[in-house]
């Protein structure tokens, strides 16, 4: 597809060079990342019985009207996962699904609610998921910073002892988010736990402006002083807010194959991540529960380039943001801005 662009013409980036430009994710859930093989497989490891025939129905069944339609599939899925190898087994494989994207860092959610509910352990959790991590950094040399987030729909007083629980692992995680059915569980339900979640030197992101309003997003800033915003779109309902997301250069963590999914818009090319970009926003591209939505992250830049149009410069500036926006080390940052430019060089 060629663009339009005043009196230029720009083509779209070339898939290889996508794949090759060095990205990190900054939206991913680890739940999300359950395929159906692995469900079942899980499933008879661990002697359960999943209310479906085979993978092929399960996977029909991932037709969602809204988020909460998709919650409702996502957390009776992740009742597969029990053991400290079920956790190991889920996160490797979506780290050799990053290194085919050339995903170089990630920064993937885990929601510790959904199964210390069921009686898994924290330290099950925690001791499955960084020994993933850490064998994905030796065999891929993917780095990663972990982040715990908290169920929106569940009350504050849960989110608190949730904290406690994670405590012993405090080195172990970089931030805290929120996340869950947005409608109805605004920001300022969860303030005095961020309170304390800040007070411990963590950082803060949380999920809004996705079915939410936009007033979330500003009270997600305001009142739990997050640093990035998961999915944000709906900013451009208010113009002022928009201004002040591009003056302080917020990142906002986008997820365009979700947002089409879950019928935020109606067709990816209603899509208003490429505008807001052009507005410069700080946006990044991300998959966020990829074994439910039909892609990782490289299918998320994919879609977005066929259906609006990305050139070289705009996919740049995207994977360089989802640089700049994560949390890794200086040294890693600056390795991987330098490749990153390197690639933006060649003609
Ligand atoms: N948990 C997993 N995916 C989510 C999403 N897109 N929004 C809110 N909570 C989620
Ligand atoms: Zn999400």
């Amino acid at each position: 597809m060629l663009l339009l662009c005043g009196e230029m013409t720009m083509s779209n980036i070339d898939t290889e060079l996508l794949r090759a430009l060095p990205k990190a994710e900054l939206h991913l859930h680890l739940e999300g990342t359950l395929e159906p093989e692995l469900m079942f497989a899980l499933a008879e490891r661990n002697e359960i019985t999943l209310p479906y025939d085979s993978v092929e129905a399960l996977r029909d069944a991932y037709e969602f009207g809204n988020l909460q339609d998709f919650l409702n599939l996502y957390y009776q899925g992740a009742a597969v996962l029990q053991s400290e190898e079920d956790f190991y087994d889920l996160t490797l494989a979506y780290l050799a699904r990053c290194a085919e994207d050339g995903v170089v860092h990630v920064e993937p959610f885990f929601d510790p609610q959904t199964h210390t509910a069921r009686a898994i352990t924290m330290a099950c959790q925690f001791r499955g998921i960084l020994r993933a991590l850490e064998e994905g950094h030796k065999r891929w040399g993917i780095t990663s910073r972990l982040i715990l987030s908290f169920l929106r729909h569940l009350s504050e007083e849960d989110a608190v002892v949730t904290l406690q629980q994670a405590l012993p692992w405090r080195e172990h995680f970089v931030a805290v988010g929120l996340d869950s059915s947005e409608k109805g569980n605004p920001p300022e339900k969860f303030q005095r736990v961020f309170d304390q979640v800040r007070a411990l030197g963590l950082k803060a992101v949380a999920h809004a402006g996705e079915e939410g309003p936009a007033d979330y997003i500003a009270q997600a800033l305001d009142l739990l002083k997050v640093v990035r915003i998961d999915h944000g779109v709906r900013c451009t309902e208010d113009e002022q807010l928009v201004k002040r997301l591009i003056d302080q250069q917020i990142p906002l963590t986008v997820c365009p194959l979700s947002n089409v999914r879950l019928k935020v818009f109606s067709q990816m090319s209603d899509h208003n991540i490429m505008q807001l970009l052009k507005r410069g926003m700080c946006v990044t591209i991300n998959s966020d529960d990829p074994a439910y939505f039909g892609g990782y992250l490289l299918d998320n830049f994919l879609a977005v380039r066929d259906a609006i149009g990305m050139s070289k410069a705009e996919a740049v500036q995207l994977a360089r943001n989802s640089l700049t926006a994560s949390f890794m080390d200086s040294e890693t940052l600056t390795q991987h801005l330098s490749r990153l430019e390197q690639l933006a060089q060649q003609g």
